[in-house]
């Protein structure tokens, strides 16, 4: 049997992701995680935060810790924000473990041993008076593309390009804001790519059903002429060069050891579980190594396609040995907060912290998915916001729970009612359904998390429908074995859309289950018709709490005032 093994983009350890990070990696991975799971499939969803480079060196420094420190305290805190925001990963590991050091390590010594590592002499910048180089962030000037003054050495934020540090005009430190700077030679390792594209490139030909946002990056990539990658760094901080005369003071770049913690953060996993140990010690490396039996699924925004697409697999290739590539690769436009960016430097936008200090986990996840940046990029604003949870959560899926628990509880008591049998509105009713249960799958398998929600809210829409068109009020009075048929399937009901909605919410689709069938294993449906019987006469059940609460035109006041709205988004 196939087994799924599913990767999102690692978080930079430098500080809390904003919900323009998540939906475009962790939140689209963990759905389709639980997704599998309810099908009974064998899942390894598996994230970590990603250590090095000069992001995690530069945040450490400005609040004064010791980088290892600092990540420590990073690592705690983004993996309590990832579990309460309910993402089921089985490890949340750290790229700067011993695991990630020797993978990364294995993997320059097998690209040495075939050939494709090759030592190079470069021109780098040296600050004097910081008495150190600067590579990427480390440097700060004014963009020669665009003359944005703040772009970085690796990259202008303002238009994107990538940049190499001596490209910049105006060049200071961003240590010390020092400008005493001058140019001296290096050392450092390259990949030699350019040997492995055409490799890579035939890779790339065989992913017939990928997206095209990714296959045409890659491929902008590779027709552009793949370069050699400088994968080493003036830098104390990251995995050690080994074996190395020279480079004692010398670091693998992060964008090199950072994707080997996909497979390092598995053996982080297996390591931990005594058990699982004790069961295979190489389990871990059959999730990666001759991996023919797992379908390989990675999640990223945009900006991370060319490194999985391209980098990584160089590397993978490169080794020589069986590792596994993607299966698939899903790839993510960005979310706007008011069509400007959502920018962890400048604050703008809603952070993970934030979020749930104002709300549940729940009702991000619904609003995240239903405008996920598949096709295009999306946008966040409090007013879509507050109608994805006023429309959909409150009226649409809460409403129905609570009318129709409520209404049997009030008529018949809190258990199924027995009495009478279905008739043509049900078995009409049933086939639509299953239709769209149907289509709601394929969208969840084919990983079309807008077009999924869309069709979850029409699934939950059939139900007030249906219970409108019914009338139980009336048939109460009248036919009681019409009025419990209305009921028991009312019940049922509600028990089949929250297993349904709970890839998506699972913390509120848990409550409703809890309250109508406790105890109960949670398998996702295959047969409709089964599923609205699955609560027979005579089963009792609670009423929940109201799941969702309306948001009012206070609330939404208030936090535009306090995040920004539409005028301050436009003037960043
Ligand atoms: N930290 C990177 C980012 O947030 C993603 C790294 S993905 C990995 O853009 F595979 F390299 F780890
Ligand atoms: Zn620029």
């Amino acid at each position: 049997m196939t087994r799924h093994l599913i990767t999102s983009a690692l978080p930079y350890i430098n500080g809390v992701k904003h919900l323009g990070n998540l939906v475009g990696s962790m939140l689209p991975a963990d759905v389709y995680a639980r997704f599998l799971r309810l099908q009974g499939e064998d899942v390894l969803f598996i994230c970590a935060t990603d250590e090095h480079g000069t992001p995690a060196e530069l945040a450490a420094l400005e609040e004064g810790l010791d980088v290892a420190e600092y990540c420590r305290r990073q690592h705690a805190v983004q993996r309590d924000l990832g579990e309460r925001f309910g993402l089921s990963w089985q490890h949340f590991g750290r790229s700067s473990s011993e695991q990630n050091k020797e993978l990364t390590q294995h993997f320059a010594r097998r690209l040495e041993e075939e050939g494709f590592i090759e030592e190079r002499v470069t021109e780098q910048v040296y600050s004097i008076d910081d008495g150190r180089f600067l590579p990427d962030r480390y440097i700060i000037g004014t963009c020669p593309h665009c003359g944005y003054e703040a772009a970085r050495g690796d990259q202008c934020e303002n238009c994107t390009r990538l940049l190499e540090p001596t490209e910049l005009i105006e060049p200071r430190s961003a240590v010390s804001g020092s400008t005493n700077l001058e140019v001296r030679e290096s050392r450092h390792l390259f990949l030699r790519q350019s040997v492995l594209a055409d490799e890579v490139r035939a890779w790339i030909g065989q992913q017939k059903d990928w997206p095209v946002l990714v296959t045409s990056i890659a491929y902008k990539w590779l027709d552009e002429g793949l370069h050699d990658r400088g994968i080493t760094r003036d830098l104390a901080w990251g995995v050690p060069v080994p074996d190395r005369a020279g480079f004692e003071n010398k670091v693998f770049y992060v964008w090199f050891d950072a994707p080997i913690e996909y497979i390092a953060a598995t053996k982080e996993w297996a390591d931990l579980d005594l058990d699982q140990q004790d069961l295979d010690q190489q389990e871990w490396k059959s999730w990666w190594y001759e991996a023919d039996d797992v379908e390989y699924t990675q999640f990223m925004a945009k900006d991370n396609i060319p490194f999985h697409t391209v980098s990584f697999p160089c590397t993978l290739i490169g080794s020589r040995e069986p590792w596994k590539l993607a299966s698939y690769i899903k790839g993510f436009n960005w979310l706007t907060y008011y069509g400007g960016k959502f920018s962890t430097s400048r604050g703008i936008g809603v952070f993970m912290n934030d979020a749930l200090e104002l709300l549940p986990a729940d009702y991000w996840r619904y609003f995240l998915m239903a405008n996920a940046p598949e096709s295009s990029d999306s946008s966040f604003t409090w007013e879509a916001f507050a109608g994805a949870v006023n429309k959909d959560l409150a009226d649409t899926f809460g409403n129905f729970v609570n009318r129709c628990l409520t209404f049997t509880q009030r008529s018949v008591g809190a258990e199924v009612p027995a009495g009478g049998e279905d008739g043509d509105v049900e078995r009409a009713f049933v086939a639509d359904l299953s239709e769209r249960v149907r289509a709601y799958s394929e969208h969840l398998a084919d990983k079309q998390f807008r077009k999924a929600t869309a069709q979850l809210r029409a699934i939950w829409a059939t139900g007030n429908a249906y219970w409108e068109q019914t009338e139980p009020w009336k048939a109460v009075k009248t036919d009681a074995n019409r009025a419990a048929v209305i009921m028991r399937t009312g019940v049922n009901l509600v028990r089949l859309y929250a297993v349904l909605a709970s890839p998506i919410i699972p913390e509120s689709a848990g409550r409703v289950l809890d309250a109508v069938a406790p105890g109960v294993a949670v398998r996702w449906p295959d047969d409709v018709g089964a599923e609205l019987q699955a609560l027979a006469p005579g089963s009792g059940f609670a009423v929940p709490e109201v799941l969702f609460r309306k948001l009012t035109d206070d609330d939404l006041a208030a936090w535009a005032e306090r995040f920004g709205g539409a005028e301050e988004a436009k003037s960043a």
